[in-house]
């Protein structure tokens, strides 16, 4: 049985919701991989609309089992209250449907408190995060100071691990002239929402490498975006975790032979939310309209997101990085009704023309997008079902893309209808 991978293929927010949608209907298992509740999934089920962070997409399906996976760091109260939300709607979610590895480690409030100091005080170190205490979590998985899902089954283990963690944070926190951490309250509240999150606690390495011998097929659902990635982002101004498709393994326990297709979810033009570089950003009435027509507001922050043309040099660098078999280009219709289109096709550096983006944040910036410029179409692609659908330099400019990346596409979203997809290659045929 085929298990794919679904990441994000720039910088996020691709419109991986609904195809992470269209795909765990077909799935036995849904996971999560990396990142936490700074995701946004927006879903829209048989009309009615679900908002999840933490969750994996999965959980509005009967039938499936959702799994959270060690190389998530979650909010043990953030998922409570999500899971309360979502039973509102009639989800229903117990411990045969949803499962955490024991090994993820916890955001903790002070995670979050130290986000948004450091993002409040330095305008130099800002990195526009979510502010939901990611960063400040991973760095303390790493630092082996963390506070893991099994750690609250035992009181004295847990109180160790909380002086570990404090020895470190404390001292940051003076520096920073906050309050020390009252022990005995942080104590308090993790036992509290213990029995809550310990529940779904599982061995999940070892569930899903039995699922996988049963012959289950199981989604990789990724969050964020390769641009995002820790090592192949546009770094500093990155997320925490590592995004590429490797890390699904890594994840949640799972050899990498076990991804057998992994499916890049590619935006028609770029969006990006947060500081850094984006050298195809639009300050113009173009910029604008893409904003305007795909409604690119932020799900967690509500933020305006930044909007420029499609740049095939950053998809074809993010495709090769996470071993990309297909892609699914998303929000085509945004494009609709625009003269010509740019796509950019690499980058020029001191007069030097390169086909990636180098590494060095000096180079970066003084990268000027190359671009080729193509023709648009009038009419609608909105809803298109098939290629027959497609007005014929819509098709002329998603073939372009194709080989540009050097990627095919797999699938197409022409709205956020779930059945307003085009499908040239299931991703989980065997
Ligand atoms: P953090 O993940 O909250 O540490 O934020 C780091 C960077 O990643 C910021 O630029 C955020 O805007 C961005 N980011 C984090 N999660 C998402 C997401 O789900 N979509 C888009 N951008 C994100």
């Amino acid at each position: 049985m085929a298990n794919v991978v679904v990441v994000g293929a720039q910088w996020g927010d691709e419109g991986k919701g609904k195809i992470v949608d269209w795909l765990s209907e077909r799935a036995d298992v849904i996971a999560r991989f990396q990142g936490g509740h700074n995701a946004g999934h927006t879903l829209v089920v048989d009309g009615e609309v679900f908002k999840l962070n933490a969750l994996p997409s999965g959980v509005v399906r009967g039938g499936k089992l959702s799994v959270i996976g060690n190389g998530v760091v979650l909010d043990p109260w953030h998922l409570v209250t999500e899971i309360e939300k979502i039973r509102e709607q009639g989800v229903v979610i117990t411990p045969e449907t949803l499962m955490i590895a024991e090994n993820t480690p916890l955001i903790l409030p002070f995670h979050g408190e130290l986000d948004r100091a450091r993002e409040a005080q330095n305008s130099v170190a800002k990195i526009g995060t979510t502010g939901r205490g990611i960063g400040p979590c991973y760095e303390d998985k790493v630092g082996r100071r963390a506070i893991r899902v099994a750690d609250l089954a035992d009181k004295a283990t847990l109180e160790l691990r909380v002086d570990r963690a404090l020895v470190h944070h404390n001292a940051l926190r003076s520096g920073l002239g906050q309050e020390p951490i009252d022990r005995d309250a942080l104590i308090a509240m993790l036992n509290e929402i213990a029995p809550q999150i310990l529940q779904y606690a599982a061995p999940v390495w070892k569930v899903l490498n039995e699922k996988r011998r049963a012959g289950k097929r199981i989604l990789f659902e990724g969050a964020q975006g390769a641009l995002l990635d820790i090592d192949f982002g546009t770094y500093p101004f990155v997320t925490s975790s590592n995004v590429i498709a490797g890390q699904a393994a890594a994840g949640t326990g799972m050899g990498p032979g076990a991804i057998d297709f992994v499916l890049g979810i590619v935006k028609a033009y770029t969006t990006r939310v947060g500081e850094g570089p984006f050298p195809t950003e639009l300050d113009d009435d173009d910029g604008q309209r893409l904003g305007e027509r795909g409604h690119e507001f932020g799900t967690v922050t509500g933020r305006k997101r930044r909007c420029g043309w499609f740049d095939a040099a950053l998809v074809r660098q993010t495709c090769a990085v996470s071993g990309v078999n297909g892609i699914a280009l998303t929000k085509l219709d945004v494009l609709d009704g625009f003269e010509t289109l740019k796509i950019c096709i690499g980058y020029d550096l001191d007069g030097k023309q390169l086909d990636y983006l180098p590494t060095a944040a000096d180079q970066q910036a003084r990268c000027v997008p190359i671009y080729e410029e193509v023709p648009g179409w009038s009419e609608s692609t909105e809803g298109a079902r098939s290629w027959n659908d497609l007005p014929a330099n819509a098709i002329k400019y998603v073939r372009h893309i194709e080989e540009l990346i050097q990627c095919p596409v797999a699938l197409l979203s022409t709205s956020p209808e779930r059945e307003d997809t085009i499908l040239v290659t299931d991703p989980f045929a065997d």
